[in-house]
């Protein structure tokens, strides 16, 4: 697998992510996607709201705006408690994040230590400023909320919003109002975050500004053991690392969702069904199950709301790293907001004929970049065979579905004949055109930026009004009638083997 910087190269010469404002130096931590970057993610937002939104009966969506009143974020505790610890050198100033100054030194994991735990480990190991060699101040917490000022008025201090989730719960009466949604049932928001990270870094892994994909997940109070959906996954297999293994220095371990769940690894079968259906999300396009785990939170990495937590993981090339955190946030959101708006957030309840405050058992929340990491790391292959990279990116997510080729450009009458082609595919899918060098060349291109399949229109073409269709992961080629084109690749692109949709051309 190539390392981190080099995917930041890849990128950025093939035009899917650039530094932003890189004409001025650029600003750390704040990336631009570019032409072919926009269309890998906007496909991996479809993707998600497709799975967790559309292909569901008890999830419904909403958009909310990034700044809000800033009493959401007093009322959530970000405000008291949104902080990592920062260290500053007494001398310089250099400032840097804690737990990661202390992961590089030490190799020791210290996320969620206390400020008073952190002085002692610096004295302990006589850690000093890497600028200048001083000795640090003592640790503090350092609020990653972005402020900002609403109209011309000093001191009318917001917030940009470091999660989607705080919408959710403060629209939550006008969206159960609106909507016929009847527990248990999930409320869901794409959109931009940001976090003032004191050292961003790793490329999209950590950024200052992202989007997350979020979804909050409502269920009865005496509904938290019971998921109606549990069945679909007992057998699913998952590599679990428990908080008990971690303390022990055990192994992560693969075993079922049922195991999981019978052995009490896994507490709720609501947190278990969205562990799975989290990590078969992934899979089903095109991570490879070895290189996911479900990792739990230990006792003080844990957020300020959150009851129980098991992170999702990649093994990126920098190690074990969260891409999508699962937290049972209990009532405790809702309960705030009801305690500082004043406002009454519980739902009638027929059954029982009360009023209830439901619990969002889980609530799965992943970066759209740490996702967009992940699926470009899994796709990308040097193949040394042909010489150039391939970027086996599934069909769904790839910016560009299909190119079409005339052989030569110089033939109008073939040129022709291929503008036809291209035209009756364009409003299908987004494809381009490239007439340009050979065609060796040409599928070097497409195979580089992930085109599933390449389309070439040759002098047969003129005859018998066919052409041929190039796999990317495969090199294989088949002739396919135009006329049928549009199904054939609709069919390949959905996963249909190249072979049994056309005629296989013999190579050599
Ligand atoms: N909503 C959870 C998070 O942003 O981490």
């Amino acid at each position: 697998m190539i390392n981190i910087d080099e995917l930041a190269v890849f990128c950025k010469k093939k035009g899917f992510i650039y530094p932003s404002s890189e004409i001025y130096g650029g600003m750390a931590g704040f990336f631009d996607f570019g032409p072919l970057g926009v269309e890998l993610k906007n496909n991996i937002k479809a993707a998600w709201w497709k799975a967790h939104v559309h292909d569901r009966d008890d999830v419904t969506g909403i958009d909310g705006s990034i700044i809000t009143n800033p009493k959401v974020w007093v009322a959530s505790g970000h405000v008291g408690s949104f902080t990592d610890a920062l260290l500053e050198c007494s001398k310089c100033g250099f400032k840097t994040r804690a737990d990661h100054f202390i992961e590089d030194k030490l190799h020791m994991d210290t996320a969620g230590l206390p400020l008073k735990q952190i002085d002692e480990i610096v004295r302990h190991h006589k850690l000093k400023c890497e600028k200048c060699g001083s000795q640090f101040r003592d640790a503090e917490g350092f609020n990653l909320m972005f402020q900002t000022n609403v109209g011309p008025i000093a001191g009318s201090v917001a917030y940009l919003r470091p999660e989607t989730a705080q919408v959710i719960f403060a629209d939550f009466r006008q969206v159960t109002d609106t909507s016929r949604l009847k527990l248990p049932f999930g409320i869901a928001q794409v959109g931009r975050a940001f976090r003032n990270e004191i050292s961003p870094r790793d490329f999209i892994f950590r950024c200052r500004e992202f989007e997350q994909m979020e979804l909050e997940y409502f269920v009865r109070p005496d509904q938290v053991h019971k998921c109606p959906y549990l069945e679909e996954f007992k057998a699913y297999e998952l590599m679990v690392y428990s908080a008990e293994m971690q303390e022990k220095k055990q192994e992560a371990r693969n075993m079922s969702v049922g195991e999981a769940l019978h052995k009490g690894i896994i507490k709720t079968p609501w947190h278990a069904y969205w562990l799975a259906f989290e990590h078969a999300w992934f899979a089903g396009l095109g991570v490879r199950p070895e290189r996911l785990r479900i990792r739990q939170h230990l006792n003080e990495e844990k957020s300020h709301y959150a009851l129980d937590t098991w992170d999702l993981e990649y093994n990126f090339p920098f190690g074990w790293k969260e891409v999508q955190g699962m937290a049972n946030r209990t009532d405790f959101d809702l309960k705030q907001h009801i305690r500082h708006s004043g406002k009454d957030l519980s739902l009638y309840d027929e059954d029982s004929k009360s009023k209830i405050v439901p619990q969002v058992v889980v609530e799965p929340s992943q970066g759209v970049e740490r996702a967009f990491a992940v699926f470009m790391l899994e796709a990308y292959h040097d193949d040394k065979k042909r010489g150039n990279i391939v970027l086996k990116l599934n069909p769904r997510l790839a910016p560009f579905k299909s190119a079409v080729f005339p052989l030569v450009a110089n033939k109008p009458e073939l040129v022709k004949k291929a503008r036809e082609v291209y035209s009756s595919l364009k409003p299908h899918f987004n494809i381009y055109w490239d007439q340009s060098g050979s065609v060796g060349r040409r599928y070097a291109r497409a195979d580089e930026i992930g085109v599933p399949a390449c389309i070439t229109v040759d002098f047969d073409s003129l005859e018998d009004d066919s052409v041929t269709v190039r796999s990317r992961d495969t090199t294989e080629q088949v002739r396919v009638p135009a006329s049928i084109l549009q199904s054939v690749l609709a069919d390949f692109l959905s996963g249909r083997e190249l072979n049994e949709l056309g005629k296989a051309v013999k190579s050599g």
